[in-house]
């Protein structure tokens, strides 16, 4: 399988997606936008060599910052304009979708050895979290990335389910006392008290398809496909952002990718943002 670059309008794009096709492709004037926004507010909270930082800031503060960015990118307005404008940038009508705000994604160098970040490289599948079949996840880096530094897919358990416990999931249950576990890493040791969805028993997933990509690049890939991010120990950290995203006409005509083995119980989608009425 091969990740796809070109851009089919928006009606085909999502329906290529939901049979499991894989898309890269290039930066969007809104991409870059949102990327160049949110690496200014790295700038300035870590300085201009911010993949570098966490070697030299004491982890505390290191927490407190992305804590906090983390926070601010989830709910701020501002920030859900970017996402619509970004949906935009590929044509998509920002009417028609529902979307889960925007998530910083942090892997330390060296992370993997980090039991409070554990929970960041299970491989999953993001339906498992109470999000529906038609989740479409899009994800953008904010530098240039190696392959060995960004995540990869099993597309042969797109339709074959895998051993998990995401009955172990239930959405008001995540959120019952609020939202810092939706907006993750709020307290420095939820990767160690919540439970996150993972993979039980062993595994034979079938061949990896990785990916490097270009700063503001748009990743897009069904919330179904079984993916998993890769421990790297190069000596920068990787930042990356994403959201998610669900068309709301072809959710409620059944559309989606195959859902063969999440139980998790309730659903995000009632407190996605919604376009107005
Ligand atoms: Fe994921």
């Amino acid at each position: 399988m091969r990740v796809r670059s070109d851009v089919p309008a928006p009606e085909a794009l999502r329906q290529a997606l939901y049979e499991g096709e894989l898309f890269l492709v290039p930066p969007t004037g809104a991409s870059r936008a949102l990327v160049d926004a949110v690496r200014a507010a790295l700038v300035e909270r870590l300085g201009p060599e911010y993949r570098l930082a966490q070697a030299s800031l004491p982890p505390e503060v290191f927490f407190e910052h992305m804590r906090a960015l983390r926070r601010l990118l989830y709910t701020d307005p501002a920030h859900h304009q970017h996402v619509r404008a970004v949906v935009a940038g590929l044509g998509w009508d920002p009417a028609e979708v529902a979307f889960d705000p925007l998530r910083l994604r942090v892997v330390a160098s060296g992370g993997h050895e980090d039991p409070r970040a554990r929970a960041v490289y299970y491989p999953h599948r993001d339906i498992w979290y109470g999000h529906p079949p038609s989740l479409i996840t899009w994800w953008m880096p904010l530098d240039d990335l190696a392959p060995e530094e960004t995540f990869v897919f099993y597309p042969e358990r797109f339709r074959v389910p895998v051993p998990n416990d995401s009955e172990r999931f239930e959405y008001k249950r995540w959120t019952k006392d609020g939202w810092d576990l939706k907006i993750g890493w709020q307290k420095r040791d939820d990767g160690i008290n919540a439970h996150f969805v993972g993979v039980t028993g062993e595994v034979e997933p079938g061949p990896a398809v990785g990916f490097g990509c270009r700063a503001a690049e748009n990743l897009l890939f069904a919330g179904a496909h079984f993916h998993a991010t890769l421990p790297q120990a190069l000596g920068t950290t990787r930042f990356s952002l994403d959201f998610r995203v669900v068309h709301l006409a072809e959710h409620a005509a059944g559309k989606g990718a195959p859902s063969v083995d999440n139980r998790s119980r309730g659903s995000a989608l009632p407190d996605y943002i919604h376009p107005a009425p």
